[in-house]
Formats: structure tokens, C-alpha cells, sequence
């Protein structure tokens, strides 16, 4: 029934062709620069950048990744401000500086940094996160306050966001440490970082609380299809357009992203053509129904899905407790397919 509603509503995003380049830029080009290091292991080196760093340093990603951050500076950084960071890191500390570093090229520039640790429910930092800012000549104001405000709320929803993934990780395994899954860490921190994008423009329209979950999950799911996605797979979306809750599209957004990954990852083994759908409506009562599908090779009966023995499987399940939401796993003739019911002001539960 969900079907023939949602393909009449007017205003509803539909499509359905192979990808190319030129359709979908991947995960879009967010204007913080942001990193992720691990202190877990040795002399805590970046773990992921993403694109808005890469610009701003003029470094690639391969002289990024792996290296500790203070390769950013040089002869003329301030010994204080690097005082200043290393003395908050040790001590697990919140700490902001502004810092002399240097780009590829040898430019110097003034950089506004945040650096703050990611911490699991046990209170053991599991990560560092790092946001810099290129302050311009009137930035570097101490009242150019704006600059501040900005940076101090993309971390903490950062922070907040990332603590929430590492708990879920660590709340429902037995295992005491779960490797690091490089690729998993960039999609799960891109997937926020389009989701942060979309409550900017929310914030345009001064709307802050609600995402046009719409928009964004249509998003998401080209993104997702970019990255993960090969000639003859098709993706086909309904989605609706839909407002809901900052801390909703968080937890629907993590979920599409690991389910839609998922399917693009091991639905179509060994299969030359295939076809995924993603499909999102509002239910009569309120709340949102989301529906993946794919007409790949099917889950096993005898497999557990989702299984709590993978990062993901233990994520979804996490997330869809948290929203108090349902999820149903259907096989259809070709391939499965997953409905998520999420209820109407689903309060968000950790
Ligand atoms: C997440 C994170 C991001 C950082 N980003 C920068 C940066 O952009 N520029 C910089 O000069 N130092 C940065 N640092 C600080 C250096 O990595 C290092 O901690 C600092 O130089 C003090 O340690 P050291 O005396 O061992 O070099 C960052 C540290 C962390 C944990």
C-alpha cells in the first residue's frame, strides 16, 4: 500500500538509473575542516580528514592520514600554543588555540583550532577530533566571535554524535575493542557531516530544529551509491519529503547508511545487473516508515540478520532501539528487503 501512496504524492524524489560520475558527487564538500586521530595507538595520528582539510592545507589525503598532526607546523608556530595542546591531549582536555601552521605549498596561515577527545560510556578517550579554521585577517579579532560560535557547535555535535556510535559499539559487544575500520569511520563521520550540512540550510529558513529529512536522505543514499555502487546496479528512490527532529534524522540517517551500504556491499555477489530501492513515507499516524530493498541473492535463513556479531548489525540495532522503532526483515522472491517503522515523536532514548 505504501507503494502506490507514496509513487502519487506529489512532490515525492524518484529515481532510477545506472550512476555516473557526473550524477552524484559523493559525500559533498563540507566548509569545516575537520580530522580524527587515535591516541589508542602509536604518537595518536590522524585516522580520517575530510575533504574541507585537504583544501585548506593543500595536503592529499595520503600525506594526511597516518601522521600526527603537527606536521602542520614549522619554524616560526609558537612553542606556547604547542604547550597549550599537548598539555590539554594528555590530559583528555577540551582545549582551543590558535596556532601558526603551514600549508603544502610552505604558506603560513593562522589556524582556530578545537581539539577535543571522544570518549565511551566507560569515559576512555577512543578518539581525538580536530576542527580548524583558516582565520582571514578581521577573523583574527578575538571578537570576530561568530568564527567561534560556529567552530564550538559543529564540535560538540560532533563529539556528541561520535560518543553516541562508540557506545553503541562497545554497549552490545563483548569484546573489550573493536579494530579500527578505516573505511566504516570515514562513511559513519560523512553521513553526519551531510547531515550537519542539511541543518545549516534548516538554519537559513531559521528553522533549528527540525531537518528536511527528505533532502537529506536523498542525499545520503546518492552519496552512499557513489562511493559503494558499480555500473549495472540501479538505485531507485521514493522518498517524501519530511521534517523531523534533529536527534531523529541523526539516528534514521546512521541507519540508511549502514543498511544501503550493506546492500550495495554484499547483495549482488557474483550478479551483473541489480537493483536497489530506498523508499521513505510518512505513516497516517505520524512517523516515518523507511523501506530498503534489493533483488540481489537474499540473506540466508540459517543467517542471524542484523548480526550482532558485526559493527553495523549492532549500530542499526542500537539506533532503532534508541528511536523505539521496529525493523523487519522480509525475503522477497529475488533478494530482501528491510522495513523501518519509526513512531510518531519518537523520543530519542540512549
Ligand atoms: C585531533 C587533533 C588535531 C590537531 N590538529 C592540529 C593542527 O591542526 N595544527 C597543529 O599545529 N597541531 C594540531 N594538533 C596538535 C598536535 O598533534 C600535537 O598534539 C601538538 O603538537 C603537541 O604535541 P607534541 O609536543 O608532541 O608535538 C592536533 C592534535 C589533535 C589530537
Amino acid at each position: 500500500m505504501a507503494d502506490t501512496k507514496t509513487k502519487s504524492r506529489a512532490g515525492a524524489k524518484q529515481k532510477s538509473e545506472p550512476f555516473s560520475e557526473q550524477d552524484f558527487g559523493g559525500f559533498s564538500r563540507s566548509q569545516v575542516a575537520m580530522v580524527l586521530t587515535n591516541p589508542n595507538l602509536d604518537d595518536n595520528p590522524i585516522v580520517y580528514a575530510n575533504e574541507a582539510f585537504v583544501r585548506t592545507t593543500g595536503y592529499a589525503h595520503s600525506a594526511i592520514v597516518g601522521r600526527n598532526c603537527r606536521f602542520l607546523q614549522g619554524e616560526d608556530t609558537d612553542k606556547a600554543a604547542v604547550d597549550v595542546l599537548r598539555h590539554a591531549i594528555e590530559l583528555d582536555q577540551n582545549v582551543t588555540v590558535d596556532i601558526l601552521n603551514y600549508k603544502a605549498n610552505g604558506a603560513p596561515f593562522m589556524n582556530r583550532l578545537v581539539v577535543s577527545p571522544i570518549v565511551d560510556s566507560q569515559g576512555k578517550t577512543e578518539y581525538f577530533i580536530g576542527i580548524q579554521k583558516e582565520l582571514r585577517n578581521g577573523e583574527r579579532d578575538p571578537s570576530a566571535e561568530k568564527v567561534h560560535d560556529h567552530l564550538m557547535e559543529v564540535q560538540n555535535r560532533v563529539q556528541s554524535d561520535l560518543s553516541m556510535i562508540i557506545t553503541m559499539i562497545r554497549n552490545q559487544s563483548a569484546a573489550t575493542s573493536v579494530p579500527d575500520d578505516f573505511a566504516a569511520l570515514k562513511r559513519r563521520v560523512e553521513t553526519l557531516e551531510l547531515l550537519y550540512e542539511e541543518m545549516k540550510l534548516a538554519d537559513r529558513h531559521a528553522n533549528r530544529d527540525t531537518v528536511q529529512m527528505g533532502s537529506f536522505v536523498s542525499r545520503l543514499a546518492s552519496a552512499i551509491a557513489h562511493t559503494e555502487g558499480r555500473p549495472g546496479i540501479r538505485m531507485n528512490m521514493q522518498i517524501e519529503p519530511l521534517e523531523v527532529s534533529i536527534e531523529v534524522a541523526t539516528r534514521v540517517g546512521l541507519v540508511v547508511s549502514e543498511l544501503l551500504t550493506n546492500t550495495f556491499q554484499h547483495a549482488f555477489e557474483r550478479m551483473e545487473t541489480g537493483l536497489v530501492e530506498i523508499r521513505m513515507s510518512q505513516l497516517s499516524a505520524g512517523g516515518l516508515r523507511l523501506i530498503v530493498s534489493d533483488d540481489g541473492i537474499g540473506i540466508p535463513r540459517s543467517m542471524e540478520w542484523p548480526s550482532s556479531a558485526t559493527v553495523g548489525g549492532r549500530i542499526v540495532c542500537g539506533l532503532i532501539e534508541g528511536l523505539e522503532g521496529t525493523l523487519h526483515l522480509g525475503r522477497g522472491a529475488a533478494g530482501s528487503f528491510v522495513t523501518i517503522d519509526v513512531p510518531a515523536g519518537a523520543s530519542v532514548t540512549e
